[in-house]
Parts: structure tokens; C-alpha cells; sequence
């Protein structure tokens, strides 16, 4: 594994000694295999040449993505994870690191034919540059596969009727009172809707949606077998798709030239979140 040392400047929540993000997932095997169910729906029987996960971390999806291209990259902007990387990854010499974030790939326009975002959106509240980069670097035929933190899953939309109250359309800061300060890394949920046209005005269309970890629940994974989970969490993951059930949508996107004429009605750069059209 090779490690690029360009300098960047996000990320620095993963770069904290304290937080151990391999760690994270320990405990998480349902949802860690809800998403690779996930990305090898979307992937199913398709072939690439070259694939980046942005925002990869310590490489936990990439391996999956190793099995569907020649070449797999892994971008992420914290020294730290691409250090836990260099372990993790240790079997898979082939998989390139490099010190990148999502606004600034720094790679040719055309050259990805597979990118993959998972869980990175969370820490993006108007994720308008990093879609023009995103599809800058995409090849004409490429796919993108991108999670969305779902603000309204299942349980908030009870909620949100309940208080009778209308879902939000702009992203939800989800930071507890004493982190939200502007030094504070983002956190937040976003409406699936709202991402579907940020995509569109970055000239990407998506074509495919699953909705996934739809079981995610303390109490039900103690309970049920984690083999009876994914059993049900298969047919959850497209019967529920159009529902945004759960707490995490994966889009398969493709370039739509249709949007990308679309491309000079918004600031690239703004950091505002776009109303809805
Ligand atoms: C929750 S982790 C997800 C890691 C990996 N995708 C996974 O699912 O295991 C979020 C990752 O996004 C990275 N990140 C944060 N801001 C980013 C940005 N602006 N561009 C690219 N990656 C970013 C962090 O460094 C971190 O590794």
C-alpha cells in the first residue's frame, strides 16, 4: 500500500487519538453486512477499471470493491484512518491510499469509472462541491454509489406525524448541545429528496435505491440472530427502497448530461443547501 503525503485539512475529528473508528464497528457486524449486501446489489455483474471509495477510512469497504475492479483507490482526508489503513489493507498491496477529501480528488476529469461515498455524507452539510467533483472525475459511463444518512426513516416520520409536524428538507444537525460549535466536525441527516436534487444539479441522476440497515435496533440485535436479520434485511432492502425506511439509503447514480447543462445555474462553491425545485 502506498501512502500519497499531499497536505489537507478535514477530517480532523478521525485524526483525534481518542476516537478509534476501527473500533466503532465493533458490534456492528449487521449493519457492516447490510452494506455489503448493499454495494454488491448495486455492483452485481458489472465490471471497472479503475474505482475510488472517498471518504474510505481504514479501508472496510474497499476489499469489497477489489473483487468488481482492476483498480481500487481509497481517498480519505485523515492521516490517522489511512494509518489504520496500512494495517487493515496489509493483504491488499494493490489498493492505493492517498491523503484526499471529497471537494478536491486531484485526480483526472473522466479517470474513475466506480466512486463510492458510504457514510461520509453525514459530515456534509451541503455537499454542493463535492458532487461537482464527483462527477468532474466520472467517467461518461461511471457509477457512483453514495449513502445518505436518512433523516426520514421510519421512526422519524412517526414521529414528525405524531407532532404533525412536515419532514425537514434541509440537513439535520444531529451533534449533541455541547458539539455544536463551529470547530466541531458537521454532523448531520439528511432528506434523501433533497440529495436526490443536489446530485441532479451536479449533472448525476440516480438510477438505482436501496434502503438499508433497516432492522438497525439495540434491543432487536440482541434478541434476533444476526444470520435471521440479513434474511430479512435482504427483501427490506428494495421492498422499502421508495419508503426510505431506513436509517441509510445507498443511490447507484450515472451521468445525466441533461443535469450537467444545469451545471451554470448554481454556485459550485456555495455551502448553501438548495431549496426545492
Ligand atoms: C464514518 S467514516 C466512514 C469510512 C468508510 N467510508 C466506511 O464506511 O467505513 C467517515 C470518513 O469520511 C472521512 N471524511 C470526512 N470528511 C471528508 C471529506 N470532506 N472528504 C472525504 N472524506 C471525508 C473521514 O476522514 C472518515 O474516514
Amino acid at each position: 500500500m502506498s501512502v500519497n503525503k499531499q497536505l489537507v485539512n478535514k477530517a480532523d475529528h478521525y485524526n483525534d487519538p481518542q476516537h478509534n473508528y476501527p473500533q466503532y464497528w465493533e458490534g456492528r457486524d449487521y449493519e457492516h453486512a447490510a452494506e455489503v449486501l448493499a454495494l454488491k446489489r448495486l455492483l452485481h455483474g458489472k465490471r471497472f477499471k479503475h474505482a475510488l471509495d472517498v471518504g474510505g477510512g481504514y479501508g472496510r469497504l474497499c476489499v469489497v470493491l477489489d473483487a468488481y475492479a482492476d483498480r481500487v483507490t481509497l481517498a480519505d482526508p485523515s492521516r490517522k484512518q489511512l494509518e489504520f489503513a496500512r494495517d487493515f489493507l496489509k493483504d491488499h498491496p494493490q489498493i492505493e491510499c492517498r491523503l484526499l477529501q471529497a471537494d478536491n480528488l486531484k485526480l483526472q476529469s473522466g479517470s474513475i469509472d466506480l466512486l463510492t461515498m458510504i457514510r461520509v455524507l453525514h459530515h456534509l452539510p451541503a455537499p454542493i462541491a463535492e458532487f461537482f467533483e464527483i462527477a468532474r472525475v466520472l467517467s461518461d459511463d461511471g457509477c457512483v454509489v453514495i449513502e445518505v444518512a436518512n433523516y426520514t426513516h421510519a421512526l422519524n416520520r412517526l414521529k414528525h406525524l405524531f407532532k404533525i409536524k412536515s419532514l425537514p428538507i434541509t440537513p439535520v444537525d444531529i451533534r449533541s448541545a455541547e458539539n455544536r460549535r463551529a470547530d466541531e466536525m458537521p454532523f448531520v441527516n439528511h432528506n434523501p429528496v433533497t440529495v436526490i436534487e443536489q446530485l441532479s444539479h451536479a449533472g448525476l441522476r440516480v438510477e438505482r435505491t436501496l434502503s438499508v440497515s433497516n432492522l438497525r435496533s439495540a434491543a432487536l440485535k440482541k434478541l434476533m440472530p444476526l444470520r435471521i436479520m440479513l434474511a430479512l434485511e435482504k427483501p427490506m432492502q428494495q421492498m422499502f427502497a421508495a419508503s426510505y425506511f431506513g436509517p441509510s439509503i445507498f443511490f447507484l447514480a450515472k451521468k445525466c448530461w441533461a443535469g450537467s447543462k444545469r451545471v451554470g445555474l448554481v454556485d459550485p462553491m456555495s455551502r448553501t443547501v438548495f431549496p426545492r425545485i
